[in-house]
């Protein structure tokens, strides 16, 4: 059985590295220069010269749409910043959020990692020291459809949506965005996502690794690993993790947490009418303080970032995500941020920088849409589609804020023991460059899990030092520093 196994993995590894063999040398034809005048023009349509309040830059950005599906019209939305040095000898960066139904411009892009983050004053950018285009060339995607500004001009699909189209659409995306940016084609590809991007990021890497199987040499990706962070992997431990999490961090009572233990069962997806019950008292606490980042202040003000998200039916954790208290938005560690993206991103004349919004729709850019109502499918456990892509040979890395309450550290830590794979090397701290614990590290067989000490739900808002470092570690697949440097 054990050799077996063996026998198909090495062959396994066998064959990606010829395909990935042979896609370098049919892309080798280099950067830039060698493009046609179609394909440049078409870059160039993209090009986003300078947005409102912007400074002043000097690596290149691109903006606009993808069509995923032209017989319903549907039409990704993509942001994509060039690296800050030499984007032609660096590898390339998806970045996605979850929700679903949450986009990764709005949070990704302009609160947790992109280069500008929107201020205060509504119009002007900062930019943002920590970015991750100093790392990787970084590309951003609102997915799916009803997202953000991406659309869809048969609005039956808004009712048809799941974790499989999303992961069909977006792999669309990638294979049309590279026709449109064939010089980042050779380069090596990675996915990184928080949150439900814990669904959206191995199931995108999966059909990315199984098309990649069968499809022409033009449209194969060059995808080498993943990172995702608090994410959503696995209902039963994600949900017994909360609540260990909230007992722990002295945030609900025994009375509250005994309840819970007693009346639950979070390995089935219909709660009994007692859990229910005892759920309400848990959420209860997090109506005052913010879930998704225990230590800082919530926003005072009764515009954007204090509206709830719309309830979807069907979406994993089965039995939480059906409580009001689910689907309060994250903030940041400027709580009242999402306030100022919302309001930027409306502005015409920024639409019109971004090449957004060219149907005219008819509601508003929101950080999650308020369109999608329902969600088909959502598996509850992600572990199958992790094991397959570990025995792949990916790259996974997984990281956690461990303020989070949202999807905290403990979800995660109960997700990795359930998936049972060999330790490689035990829990040890990883440094800093100003010589403190940025969190802890264990490597498991195929696994890398990294903490990152006091950071919330977005790891890369609150702790934008460590994130930067943390990605490119990732990239460089190198061990994080164990003792100070
Ligand atoms: C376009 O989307 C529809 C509905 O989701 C689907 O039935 C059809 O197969 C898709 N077309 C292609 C070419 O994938
Ligand atoms: C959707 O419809 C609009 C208006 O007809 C059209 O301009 C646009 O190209 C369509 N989008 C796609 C992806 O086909
Ligand atoms: C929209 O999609 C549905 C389902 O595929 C199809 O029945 C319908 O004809 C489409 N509508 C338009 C206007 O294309
Ligand atoms: C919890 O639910 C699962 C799935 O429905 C079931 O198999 C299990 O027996 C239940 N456990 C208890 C303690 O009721
Ligand atoms: C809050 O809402 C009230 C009533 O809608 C409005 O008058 C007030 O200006 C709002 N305050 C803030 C800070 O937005
Ligand atoms: C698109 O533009 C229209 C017209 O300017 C505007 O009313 C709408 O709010 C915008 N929608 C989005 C999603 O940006």
């Amino acid at each position: 059985m054990a050799s077996n196994a063996a026998l198909s993995l090495s062959f396994h590894f066998l064959l990606l590295s010829i395909s990935v063999a042979m896609a370098r040398v049919s892309f080798s034809t280099g950067h830039g220069g060698q493009l046609s005048r179609d394909v440049l023009a078409r870059q160039e349509a993209d090009r986003v010269i300078k947005l409102p309040g912007q400074p002043p830059v000097d690596f290149k950005q691109y903006a606009g749409y993808v069509t995923v599906n032209e017989s319903h019209g549907r039409a990704l939305f993509y942001w994509f910043f060039e690296a800050t040095s030499k984007p032609e000898k660096q590898p390339l960066l998806l970045w996605l959020n979850g929700g679903p139904g949450c986009s990764s411009i709005g949070y990704g892009a302009a609160e947790e990692l992109g280069p500008f983050f929107p201020q205060k004053d509504k119009t002007t950018l900062k930019l943002n020291p920590h970015r991750w285009n100093r790392a990787a060339n970084l590309l951003f995607v609102e997915s799916p459809v009803g997202v953000g500004f991406s659309y869809t001009n048969n609005s039956s699909d808004i009712h048809q949506l799941g974790d499989e189209i999303t992961a069909k659409d977006s792999y669309s995306f990638l294979v049309n965005w590279f026709k449109r940016f064939p010089q980042f084609k050779s380069h090596d590809f990675y996915i990184a996502g928080e949150s439900y991007a814990g669904h959206y990021v191995p199931q995108l890497a999966e059909a990315i690794f199984d098309s990649n199987k069968h499809v022409p040499k033009s449209d194969y990706i060059n995808l080498k690993g993943f990172m995702i962070g608090n994410a959503l992997l696995d209902d039963e431990m994600d949900q017994t993790g909360m609540v260990d999490y909230a007992w722990d961090h002295a945030v609900i009572s025994d009375r509250v947490y005994n309840d819970i233990k007693i009346k639950c069962n979070f390995s089935s997806p219909q709660p009994t009418k007692d859990c229910n019950i005892a759920l309400r008292a848990y959420f209860a606490v997090y109506r005052i303080i913010d879930m998704y980042s225990l230590y800082t202040p919530s926003c005072i003000s009764n515009s954007s970032s204090s509206r709830q998200r719309l309830a979807i039916q069907g979406i994993a954790p089965q039995i939480l995500s059906k409580f009001d208290g689910w689907l309060k938005r994250p903030a940041g560690y400027d709580p009242c941020a999402s306030d100022y993206t919302e309001v930027y991103l409306n502005r015409p004349d920024v639409q019109n920088a971004l090449h957004a919004n060219v149907t005219k729709m008819s509601y508003p850019w929101t950080h999650c849409s308020d369109t999608i109502s329902i969600w088909k499918d959502s598996p509850a456990s992600m572990l199958p589609t992790i094991k397959k892509l570990i025995a792949g040979g990916i790259r996974i890395w997984v990281f956690s804020g461990d303020t989070d309450g949202r999807i905290p550290v403990t979800a995660t830590r109960l997700t990795l023991k359930k998936l049972g794979l060999k330790t490689i090397e035990e829990w040890t701290p990883w440094y800093t460059n100003n010589k403190q614990v940025g969190g802890w590290t264990i490597e498991y067989d195929g696994l890398m899990f990294v903490t990152i000490r006091g950071a919330g739900h977005e790891v890369p808002t609150f702790k934008p030092r460590q994130a930067l470092q943390l990605v490119r570690h990732f990239l460089a697949n190198k061990k994080l520093p164990p003792k100070p440097f």
